[in-house]
C-alpha cells in the first residue's frame, strides 16, 4: 500500500486529505474561507493567504488523525504548486517542505502537482479494482478554468481547448452578482435557477466558430447585465425585477452555459476517437450541468463519469491522488520546490 497525504491552498479552500494507492480516500478535510471573502464578492489573495497560515496545522493534523495515519507511514506529500494565487500556494508549498524535512532520513518524499491536472483526474478517485475511465475527453470547469483535455492515463493530458476569456465558474460569480445573489455565484445561481423557466430568454450560446473547442463567456456576462438594467446601462434594473423574473434569468443563464458546455464537449468526443468523457472542477458540482452531459453521452452509448461531488470544488484528495502516480514514477520536488502562479497545461 502506498499512503499520500496532499496538501491544497491555491485559492480559498485550506485542505489536506490522506489517499492510499490514488484512489481509496481515508480523509478529505477541507476548511473553506467562503465567509471571509463573501463581503468582498469574491476571493482577497491576501486575506486568504493568511487564513491558509492559521488553519494549515489543524487541517493537516485533522486529515491524519481522521485517517489514523501517522507522519511517518506517509510515503509522500503531495502538494500544490501550481496554478493559483503565488501567496496562498507558498503556504501549502512550505508547509509540505517543512514537513518532509523535519522527518530527516527516510522522510517522506516530496511531489509538486498541477491543479487543473489534478481536477482532470479526480473522476477516477474511489473507482474500483484497478479500473480507470481513460482514454477520456474530460471537462474541467472551475472558478479559474474551463478547459477541454484528451486523458489517456493521469500523468498523460493533453489540452484540446480552452476559455478565451472567463471561466464558466467565473461568469456563474459575475452573473449571481448581478442578480444581487451571494458568493460563491455557482450554487446560488443553482439554487434560485431551479424554481426558474430555463426557456424564458434566449441568451447566446458563443461557439467561436463550427471546430472549435475554445470558450467564451464575457458575452453571455454582458447580456445578462443589459437583460437587468437595459441596452447598455450597468445599473438601475434589478429592483424591477420580480422573484419569479430573477429565477428565470438565472435558469436562462445556466442552461445557456451548460448547452455550450455540452456541446463542445460532444465535439471533443467527435474530434479525438475516445468512448469515455469524465467530468470535474467546481463547476461540476451543478446538478443540472451532470444530468445534462450524462444525457449526452448516453444518447451517444458513451460512457460517462463524474467526479463525486466533494472532489469537484477544492479539495486535497484529488492532489494526493495524482501525487501517488507521480511518487509510483519518481517525480519527486527537491526542497527547493517554488510556487507558480500559472501553469495551466499547454
Ligand atoms: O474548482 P473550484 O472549487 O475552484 C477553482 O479551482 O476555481 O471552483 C469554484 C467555482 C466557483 O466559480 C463556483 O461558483 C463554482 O465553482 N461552483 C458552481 C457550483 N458549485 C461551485 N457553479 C455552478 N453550480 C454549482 N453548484
Ligand atoms: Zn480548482
Amino acid at each position: 500500500m502506498t499512503t499520500i497525504l496532499g496538501i491544497e491552498t491555491s485559492c480559498d479552500e485550506t485542505a489536506a486529505a490522506v489517499v492510499d494507492n490514488g484512489t481509496d480516500v481515508r480523509s478529505n478535510v477541507v476548511a473553506s474561507q467562503i465567509d471571509l471573502h463573501q463581503k468582498y464578492g469574491g476571493v482577497v489573495p491576501e486575506i486568504a493567504s493568511r487564513a491558509h497560515i492559521e488553519r494549515l496545522d489543524s487541517v493537516i493534523e485533522e486529515a491524519l488523525g481522521t485517517a489514523d495515519c501517522k507522519l511517518d507511514q506517509i510515503d509522500a506529500i503531495a502538494v500544490t504548486n501550481r496554478p493559483g494565487l503565488v501567496g496562498a500556494l507558498l503556504i501549502g508549498v512550505t508547509a509540505a517542505k517543512t514537513l518532509s524535512w523535519v522527518t530527516g532520513p527516510g522522510a517522506p518524499g516530496l511531489v509538486a502537482v498541477n491543479h487543473i491536472e489534478a481536477h482532470a483526474n479526480s473522476a477516477a478517485i474511489g473507482m474500483p479494482n484497478g479500473e480507470t475511465p481513460w482514454p477520456a475527453v474530460a471537462l474541467i470547469v472551475s472558478g479559474g478554468h474551463t478547459s477541454l483535455f484528451r486523458v489517456d492515463g493521469p500523468l498523460s493530458i493533453e489540452l484540446l481547448g480552452a476559455t478565451t476569456d472567463d471561466a464558466a465558474g467565473e461568469a456563474f460569480d459575475k452573473v449571481a452578482a448581478i442578480l444581487g445573489l451571494s458568493y460563491p455565484g455557482g450554487p446560488a445561481i443553482e439554487r434560485v435557477a431551479s424554481t426558474g423557466d430555463a426557456s424564458k430568454i434566449d441568451f447566446p450560446r458563443t461557439m467561436l466558430g463550427r471546430d472549435s473547442l475554445d470558450f467564451s463567456f464575457s458575452g453571455i456576462k454582458t447580456a445578462v447585465l443589459y437583460h437587468v438594467h437595459g441596452q447598455g446601462k450597468t445599473t438601475g434594473g434589478l429592483e424591477k425585477l420580480s422573484e419569479q423574473d430573477i429565477a428565470d434569468i438565472a435558469a436562462s443563464f445556466q442552461q445557456a452555459v451548460i448547452d455550450v458546455l455540452v456541446r463542445k464537449t460532444m465535439l471533443a468526443v467527435a474530434q479525438s476517437n475516445v468512448s469515455s468523457v469524465v467530468l470535474g472542477g467546481g463547476v461540476a458540482a451543478n446538478g443540472t450541468l451532470r444530468r445534462a452531459l450524462e444525457a449526452a453521452c448516453v444518447e451517444r452509448s458513451l460512457s460517462f463519469r463524474a467526479a463525486e461531488v466533494q472532489y469537484c470544488t477544492d479539495n486535497a484528495a484529488m492532489i494526493a491522488a495524482l501525487g501517488y502516480h507521480l511518487h509510483v514514477e519518481g517525480r519527486h520536488a527537491d526542497l527547493d520546490l517554488d510556487a507558480f502562479p500559472t501553469g495551466a497545461i499547454a
